[in-house]
């Protein structure tokens, strides 16, 4: 695979910058509410993949992009995405948050989807590049930040269904909130499922969230925030929601589903964990069967339930329930586990705590240096 030299020698070398830039930048401005995703920062990063290796990326104004109509993308779904975010609270620098474990798991997609891998110093151009040109539209304040959003997908015309011989690699950039403030309401869902065991539960991947759409819309309907999916075998044991992983606390002790080729891997549930041990919690990676969680419940066994994600943070659970109307309400709608957990990532992520496991990554120099250049303004 050809591509680019090291992060840390001139990133000015490896991609180009697209003209209009400037003018890009100097028209935007953030309005004062944010929301989540829908708010789209001026610059963005594309690189193309084609003859086996990917090619020079650039850094181009926000806008729509062209694609054929018979691209593979459109008709077979081969993409895969990543969510990731920059922080820029009070007087910190700015800085990403474990930006590695995003491109590994991009990758670990990608290799499921059959799309080529990316190399890593080209994937931390596309992320310090947009984090950087777009640095002075990253909210400020506690709970928002810049979500990144780097996706890879199929660009071939050709209805043949084989691997896409051509892709894309994209950043774009969303200035936002977090995705569900306030404590969450879940539907357990036993009539449909996420995915397939042995299928692409695992992989982040655009088709995953798409077969969610007919569960939210029930959900609303039925007065439910979101999904609560289970295993697609038995529909005996809790996976995750549509975009995020699960935490229960039991007798004291925080469970989570065990991971398997059905549930994604999330980095937020990887750093909860790590918190939660290096606070003295017992954390149980374990099956947990529905129907006891919900006998715990009832009981008082269970004391807290939250779900965590990239954009949800780390979100309360207030209550589960059936879709014909039975409830199961926890004690509070935040308990004291899922507030010091929240508390203490954020706190991390916004520059307000040590970082004890290194998992803030400064926007490098040559980035920024880059935006500050002759050749953008
Ligand atoms: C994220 O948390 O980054 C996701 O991709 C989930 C999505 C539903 C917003």
């Amino acid at each position: 695979m050809r591509h680019t030299p090291a992060v840390g020698d001139n990133p000015r070398q490896r991609f180009s910058l697209h003209e209009g830039l400037a003018e890009a930048i100097a028209t935007f401005s953030l309005p004062d509410i944010l929301g989540f995703g829908s708010v789209f920062a001026p610059v963005m990063f594309r690189a193309d993949y084609r003859d086996g290796s990917w090619q020079p990326g650039q850094l181009q104004p926000y806008g729509p992009i062209s694609i054929d109509p018979g691209a593979k993308v459109l008709h077979y779904a081969q993409e895969v995405f990543e969510g990731q975010k920059a922080y820029r609270v009070g007087d910190q620098p700015t800085a990403l948050f474990r930006p590695a474990m995003n491109w590994r798991r991009l990758n670990a997609s990608a290799a499921r989807l059959c799309l080529p891998p990316l190399p890593e110093s080209l994937f931390l151009d596309g992320v310090f590049g947009v984090t950087a040109l777009n640095e002075g539209f990253i909210p400020d304040a506690s709970g928002q930040s810049l979500y990144l959003r780097p996706f890879l997908f199929g660009t071939e015309s050709d209805l043949g269904m084989a691997a896409s011989r051509e892709v894309s690699f994209m950043v774009i950039a969303s200035p936002s909130q977090a995705y569900h403030a306030g404590s969450m309401s879940l539907l357990v869902e036993r009539a449909e499922s996420r995915v397939a065991g042995g299928g692409i539960g695992a992989a982040k991947v655009g088709g995953n969230y798409a077969c969610a759409l007919q569960s939210a819309a029930r959900c609303a309907e039925l007065g439910y925030d979101l999904t609560l999916w289970l295993d697609p075998h038995q529909r005996h044991d809790i996976e995750e929601l549509s975009g995020m992983n699960f935490f229960a606390v039991v007798d004291g002790r925080l469970l989570t589903p065990l991971l398997s080729d059905s549930i994604l891997a999330g980095i937020t549930r990887d750093s909860v964990i790590q918190l939660a041990r290096a606070r003295g919690l017992v954390v149980d990676e374990v099956a947990i069967a529905i129907d006891e969680l919900l006998g715990w419940i009832e009981t008082g066994r269970c004391s807290e339930c939250f779900a965590c994600g990239t954009a949800a943070i780390v979100a309360p659970v207030r209550e589960l329930g059936e879709a014909d109307g039975t409830r199961y309400a926890l004690p509070q709608a935040e308990g004291e586990v899922t507030a010091f957990l929240r508390t203490a990532l954020l706190d991390i992520q916004e520059g307000r705590a040590e970082d004890p496991f290194g998992w803030m990554v400064p926007l490098p120099r040559e980035y920024r240096q880059l935006a500050d250049s002759d050749e953008v303004f």
